[in-house]
């Protein structure tokens, strides 16, 4: 397939960001192009619109409401408050009349139901409703113990409501899709950012800079560092690219519209329009993107809760190994708890059984592929 026409881009949308994608994925499928037009870094001239909802929602969520609203009343007349606050113990006995009145697989099955409907297609369901019965069958173990501990997870004005508005559904699925235990913020990784500094400040002026940022979540951390290599090597030829499993958080990194946590999407859009970043969807284990990258990043992600299976650690150094050039480096990076230390030694054992020099500590990584990994 030709390469895009990158004049017929520029002409699509004055942006230095999608001009920037274009090179990117030159020699990848139209359709791949398209999507991280779509996603591209919003300037104050080509914001993307919105793809939600993508179908009406107003039958399905009037039906959700009428039931929701009947056992919310049902519950409200049969238990003593209160029935809700933000730091609610939630005994076992608490627990087990919320499950007798307002069970939480039943609830969850009517949100993804609401999801496939607003969203443009079921690979946008946030990966936390993933499995839980909304063609209609009920999951057979939901991620939340009781509708209290699903509550516990979502921002204030949507936690302790069943009953939805058609504009809260945008922020709920965007809540969902980042919870506050992923803590994606700035400013958590100093130790790493002052080595990629080091390597910033001595890059050779004239030269690529490709980054390649694994599990960026909605893209504040992936902001920080491509705004550290702007400052410091303003010579190069930056090039920074975001990847995530979840469809929403790619779309709230591109638009940086976080719609359930206006604190945090304040600080996204502080960051400058002018860096050349793209974020794409893209799993760690088997992610594929055209083009070598001169430093990968991967904070919060390796040796945690959702990348520790030996198989899933040796396929995304397998990935990471082929996205890099030669004298590429990998940067691990997370402040897990001391729970997942066993995994964190895996992963390095892993690494050395497959070629790759590891330097570092455990919350710390660098690593080098094998020679022969291409
Ligand atoms: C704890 S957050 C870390 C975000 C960011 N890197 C940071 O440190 O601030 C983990 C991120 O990895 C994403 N994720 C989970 N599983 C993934 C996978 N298999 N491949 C790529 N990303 C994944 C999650 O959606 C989330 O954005």
């Amino acid at each position: 397939m030709r390469p895009p026409n990158t004049a017929v881009l520029q002409a699509y949308c004055h942006s230095v960001h999608i001009v920037h994608s274009v090179h990117i994925v030159h020699s990848v499928h139209i359709v791949h192009i398209v999507h991280i037009m779509t996603t591209a870094i919003p300037c104050s001239t080509c914001a993307p619109r919105a793809p939600f909802p993508a179908r009406d929602i107003s039958t399905l969520l009037a039906r959700h409401n009428r039931l929701w609203g009947e056992r919310w009343q049902c519950w409200c007349e049969s238990v003593q408050p209160p029935w809700w606050g933000r730091g609610l113990v939630i005994s076992p006995d608490l627990r087990g009349r919320y499950e007798s009145y307002l069970p939480v697989r039943e609830y969850l099955a009517s949100i993804t139901r609401l999801a496939e409907v607003f969203l443009p297609d079921a690979s946008w369901l946030p990966i936390v409703l993933h499995n839980t019965g909304g063609c209609g069958c009920l999951p057979a173990s939901p991620p939340y113990a009781s509708i209290a501990d699903y509550w516990a997870t979502l921002p204030d004005g949507l936690a302790g409501k069943l009953c939805l508005t058609a504009d809260e559904l945008l922020p709920l699925f965007c809540a969902l899709a980042d919870p506050p235990r992923y803590g994606t913020t700035t400013g958590r990784y100093p130790e790493q950012l002052a080595e990629l500094d080091e390597l910033f400040r001595h890059w050779p002026p004239h030269t690529p800079l490709h980054l390649l940022d694994i599990g960026s979540g909605v893209g504040l951390n992936t902001l920080e560092i491509a705004t550290h290599a702007a400052t410091l090597a303003p010579q190069a030829a930056l090039a920074v690219t975001g990847v995530s499993a979840e469809r929403l958080e790619v779309w709230m990194a591109s638009a940086r519209r976080l719609p359930h946590d206006p604190q945090r999407e304040k600080k996204l859009r502080d960051f400058s329009c002018d860096l050349p970043v793209a974020f794409v969807y893209g799993r760690a284990e088997d992610f594929f993107l055209p083009g070598r990258f001169d430093i990968a990043i991967c904070n919060g992600l390796a040796g945690g809760r959702f990348l520790h299976q030996p198989a899933h650690i040796a396929a995304f150094l397998d990935r990471c190994a082929k996205a890099l050039h030669t004298n590429g480096r990998l940067f691990l990076a997370n402040r897990f708890h001391d729970g997942h230390r066993d995994q964190l030694d895996a992963l390095v054992a892993i690494a050395r059984d497959n070629g790759w020099t590891c330097h570092g500590s455990p919350h710390t990584l660098r690593l080098q592929p094998p020679a022969t990994a291409r």
